[in-house]
């Protein structure tokens, strides 16, 4: 899914982190140098670069939490394992910080010590960032041929028959997230017309707007599953379950869905 924190489609967390990855692992080194060396002067760099990582840890933080609440699927895997990144950098970060607060009145050794725990979190943290990235495709903006530019809207919780779209919005195999509330219902235009199902795949909690859309048949993009997009059902595993669809109707040019 289009990342919401991003700059032309580019999400801006994984350009930051390189920064406090560097910072920090930095600060363990340079603090292993000073106690292999005897020389001040490293101790004196890895103190500067623990800030350093500690601010800029902080700063990658922010366009993270963003896409926490507003890209990751709700309901998913991928939340559970954003939840568990976060909390992990969060602690990694009050490893490092108590680490820089202790520093002149402690053994190197304590320091050391505490500073690798933050390195191992950071390389455990990274790997379920990497995971969130690369298979849960989370801030990819996802192109097939003829899918469009990325396209979603929020709309007011009002039951009954809801404006979504006008007639001419999307081209055939085009698909639009629409957040209803808390609600997410993707309206995909087949060759056969118009239609709204759920955007969580019932496999893990994948988004179906995220997926590619083709001949009727939505595709998630997690693991693959294939639903009908007329009736919701299941057309290839591993999820189980059907998908929930709603009635689209099209008044005077304009697109409703009846919630
Ligand atoms: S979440 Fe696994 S196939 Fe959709």
């Amino acid at each position: 899914m289009r990342s919401k924190a991003s700059i032309k489609g580019h999400p801006i967390h994984p350009i930051l982190i390189p920064f406090p990855i560097a910072f920090l692992i930095g600060t363990l080194l340079f603090d292993i140098l000073h106690i292999t060396s005897g020389n001040r002067s490293y101790r004196q760099t890895a103190g500067y670069l623990e800030i350093a990582g500690i601010v800029s840890a902080i700063i990658a933080a922010i366009p993270g939490v963003i896409d926490y609440f507003k890209t990751v699927p709700p309901n998913s895997s991928g939340k559970k394992r954003a939840a568990l990144h976060g909390l992990i950098n969060i602690s990694l970060v009050v490893v490092f910080a108590v680490a820089y607060v202790l520093r002149d009145n402690s053994s190197t050794t304590l320091i050391i010590g505490l500073e690798a725990i933050g390195v191992i979190m950071l390389f455990i943290s990274g790997w379920l960032g990497g995971t969130l990235a690369y298979r849960n495709q989370i801030g990819v903006d996802i192109r097939y041929a003829g899918a469009g530019k990325w396209n979603e809207t929020h709309v007011a919780d009002n039951k009954g028959l809801i404006e979504v779209a006008t007639a001419d919005e999307l081209k055939t195999d085009q698909m639009k997230l629409i957040h209803i509330g808390t609600k997410r219902i993707v309206l995909g235009k087949t060759d056969s017309g118009y239609f709204a199902f759920d955007d969580r795949c019932t496999h893990r909690g994948g988004s179906l707007a995220g997926g590619t859309m083709i001949c009727g048949t939505v595709q998630c993009p997690w693991h693959g599953s294939q639903f009908d997009c007329s009736t919701g059902v299941v057309k290839a595993g591993p999820a189980k379950e059907n998908i929930a669809i709603y009635p689209v109707q099209e008044l005077n040019g304009i697109i409703y869905i009846k919630y």
